[in-house]
């Protein structure tokens, strides 16, 4: 497939496969090896591009983004930083001045990361950085470095808009064309944001067949908002959730913040965390919890379910061939949601386990919960026995106590590389009780609580 965008400011045209990585691309085919090649998967940022689009810029790991996904954006690489003279861009002098770079293996990561947030005026440093991995310098020089580019200009050169460009089959830019396409190749690959896909491509060496590519499909990027509800469209990406949903539902946007990485995020997209059916999924358990309803398309035909129904067994999902996520409605007024991601490292980590809770209490007593929990089954799931231990009971310690022990009940969670068994459970146990004691007013945040 031809797939045309702008590369440094220039217009290029590509002929590749649908799965040939930008990174891949860059190193082998354009000898511009300044875009590092580190874990090859997501996690470690040495990869990191500035794309740009109708949307703004993005900073995007190279080594999970497929070329197609790029038809009409501009994307500017660490060799398109300096000026057309060879000025160096802001973060990069910055970089020199604060002694940011040792090794430098990282380097090109970290100033791409810097020089997209300096466009975009984002000055949460830690957040912003936080998918960018450094071994020898450690981060304090680099925030020092990002700090002191804050108050200057952007400099023009990396002030890229998108092309226009002709639409392209493999990329649907109606949910009617999606629909045509998805009935017509029921065994194709849809490729939304490719942070899962894209791993099966360059850790698993997988052929995915025949690909549409979700990403210029208008309606599935759309967020609305209602008196009672919020509907999202399956493409909209992780980024724009946060966002969407930072004043409504705090906590869950908190945990959206330490969901993957920014570049993660920019990619990553809702309708992607639900359909891939995965067990520690963070989206899943805080809209089971806030009580979400699924959308779903087949040709013409479409349907809606609560979210809890769409996850059977792990790795089954209630869907047919051929038939998509577009979207979900999500109730808005539900305050009482508190979402806890417990992992081993603070940023950029998957759940070991994530519980997310919604109990509303009337007069002392609890007139309803919804409980959902990941990582603690084969699926996302309710723990509908604490749900009816709690259920028209005193709000108290001594109800709590006695719906702590229906865990076991429950769940049978398994031991893995991220935790065992008996630390899940306890774990999850621990977080009913930390629920109870943040809604008597108790701080429970790790970054709240001080020894
Ligand atoms: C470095 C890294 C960190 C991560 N951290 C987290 C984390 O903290 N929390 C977390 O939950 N996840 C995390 N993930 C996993 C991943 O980001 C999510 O599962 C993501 O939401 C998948 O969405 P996507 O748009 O990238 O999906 P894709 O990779 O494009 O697709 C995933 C699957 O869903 C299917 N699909 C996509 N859209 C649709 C649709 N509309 N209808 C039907 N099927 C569809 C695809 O065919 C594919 O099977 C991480 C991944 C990486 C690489
Ligand atoms: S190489 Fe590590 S994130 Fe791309
Ligand atoms: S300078 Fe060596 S990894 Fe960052």
């Amino acid at each position: 497939m031809t797939v045309t965008f702008l590369l440094n400011g220039e217009t290029v045209e590509v002929d590749a496969p649908p799965t040939r990585t930008l990174l891949e691309w860059l190193r082998e085919d354009e000898d511009l090896c300044g875009t590092k090649e580190g874990c090859n998967e997501g996690d470690c940022g040495a990869c990191t591009v500035m794309v740009t689009d109708d949307q703004g810029a993005r900073a995007l790991n190279a080594c999970i983004l497929f070329l197609p996904q790029l038809h009409g954006k501009a994307v500017r690489t660490v060799e398109g930083l300096s000026g057309p003279k060879g000025e160096l861009h802001p973060v990069q002098k910055a970089m020199i001045s604060h002694h940011g770079s040792q090794c430098g293996f990282c380097t090109p990561g970290f100033v791409m990361s810097m020089a997209v947030a300096h466009r975009n005026g984002a000055t949460d440093h830690d957040d912003q950085l936080a998918g960018n991995l450094c071994r020898c310098t450690g981060y304090a020089p680099i925030i020092r470095a990002a700090q002191a580019t804050q108050e200057q200009d952007v400099p023009e050169w990396v002030e890229d808009q998108p092309i226009d460009v002709a639409p392209q089959a493999f990329a649907p830019h109606t949910e009617d064309e999606l629909a045509a396409w998805y009935e017509a190749h029921p065994e194709g690959t849809l490729i939304a944001g490719a942070t899962d896909v894209g791993l099966l491509v360059t850790k698993q060496f997988r052929d995915l067949g025949e690909v549409a590519f979700l990403n210029k499909c208008a309606e599935l990027k759309q967020i609305t908002r209602s008196e009672t509800e919020f509907t999202f469209g399956a493409g909209v990406t992780m980024t724009d959730v946060l966002e969407a949903v930072r004043e409504d539902y705090p906590s869950y946007a908190e945990m959206i913040r330490r969901y993957g990485s920014v570049q993660v995020r920019n990619a990553a997209t809702i309708g992607g965390n639900i359909a891939n059916g995965s067990p520690i999924g963070d989206n899943p358990p805080a809209l089971i919890a806030l009580g979400a309803t699924l959308k779903l398309r087949k040709g013409k035909a479409r349907r809606e379910m609560p979210i809890e129904d769409f996850f059977i067994d792990y790795g089954k999902q209630n869907r047919t061939l051929g038939e998509f996520v577009t979207g979900a409605r999500v109730p808005l007024g539900q305050d009482a949601l508190r979402c806890y991601k417990l992992s081993k490292r603070f940023d950029q980590d998957i759940s070991a386990v994530c519980g997310c809770f919604n109990v509303r209490v009337e007069a002392g007593s609890v007139a309803e919960a919804r409980i959902a929990f990941g990582g603690m089954a084969g699926i996302p799931k309710r723990a509908s026995a604490v749900e009816a231990a709690l259920v028209s009971k005193p709000w108290d310690r001594d109800t709590v106590e006695a719906a702590v022990s229906c865990f076991k009940d429950d769940f049978t969670p398994l031991t893995d590389m991220r935790a065992s068994a008996a630390y899940r459970l306890e774990a999850a146990e621990n977080m009913l009780r930390r629920y109870f004691a943040e809604s008597s007013g108790a701080s429970v945040n790790v970054l709240e609580v001080s020894p």
